[in-house]
């Protein structure tokens, strides 16, 4: 669940910044970067996109926050031609050729130097389940909502996956879970849960993880975390009670 805030983050990014919100305190030198690229730029581009489109000014400063955001194979800043709108993307999530780490482009900066660092970058995926959990619980009930996920996919019990699993044997993975069609290559943007996360939910953030390319990530951040810890058994059981 943790990637709803991600979508709904996104659409409020400039309200956030109006707001002095929490996401935003919680990256205030983000913040500082954004504003710091915008006085000091010529492009009335940035100076619009901070009222209006988002895009135009914060994925530039996410090259202060975390310069890797900008080179492949995420390439926010576009320098390639081949970032998908934020449109786009909603509606499709993969790429043509599968995977599509530029999706995090136009997730919440408070993911770059997280999950994307620890599961992508570094693919540390022991490192990605500790750093997860601890942004979660943070972010509680935010860790709730993750070990649902977990029970939902059932990854306690997958042994398929280990810490050696690379990005394209998640995607055979994903192929055999949600194959095509309509499986996580033809997938939009999960849409925001109601009150109560549901099974619905958890394939519709499986998917989105196959199309980012954290899938193998999660799986370890369920096995290593909530699997493991007594204080979310009573999720585990509600949920195999369903
Ligand atoms: C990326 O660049 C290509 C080629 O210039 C363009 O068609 C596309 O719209 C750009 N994507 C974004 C998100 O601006
Ligand atoms: C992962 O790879 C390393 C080095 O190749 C190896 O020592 C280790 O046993 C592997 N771990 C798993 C879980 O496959």
């Amino acid at each position: 669940m943790w990637r709803a805030l991600v979508f709904s983050l996104l659409t409020v990014l400039s309200i956030c910044l109006a707001d002095d919100c929490e996401e935003w305190q919680h990256g205030a030198s983000f913040l500082q970067s954004g504003q710091y690229l915008q006085s000091h730029s010529s492009a009335s581009g940035l100076k619009r996109g901070f009222l209006g489109n988002p895009h135009e000014w914060w994925v530039p400063a996410a090259c202060v926050l975390a310069p890797f955001m900008c080179l492949e194979p995420f390439d926010c800043l576009n320098n390639t031609g081949q970032l998908k709108s934020r449109q786009e993307n909603e509606a499709q999530m993969a790429g043509p050729n599968g995977v599509n780490v530029a999706s995090w482009c136009y997730s919440d900066p408070s993911y770059y130097n997280t999950a994307v660092l620890q599961c992508l970058v570094k693919k540390d995926l022991l490192a990605y389940a500790q750093t997860m959990f601890e942004y979660s619980v943070a972010r509680h009930p935010l860790d709730e909502t993750d070990a649902t996920y977990c029970a939902y996919m059932g990854f306690c019990h997958n042994d398929q996956v280990t810490l050696n699993t690379t990005l394209d044997e998640a995607q055979v993975m994903c192929d055999e879970l949600f194959p095509v069609p309509n499986g996580w290559r033809s997938a939009g943007a999960p849409p925001l849960p109601g009150k109560e996360f549901t099974a619905a939910d958890a394939k519709n953030y499986a998917m989105a993880a196959c199309a980012m390319g954290n899938y193998q990530c999660d799986v370890i951040y369920c096995r290593e975390t909530y699997c493991k810890k007594e204080q979310y058994q009573h999720i585990f059981e509600e949920v195999a009670s369903k």
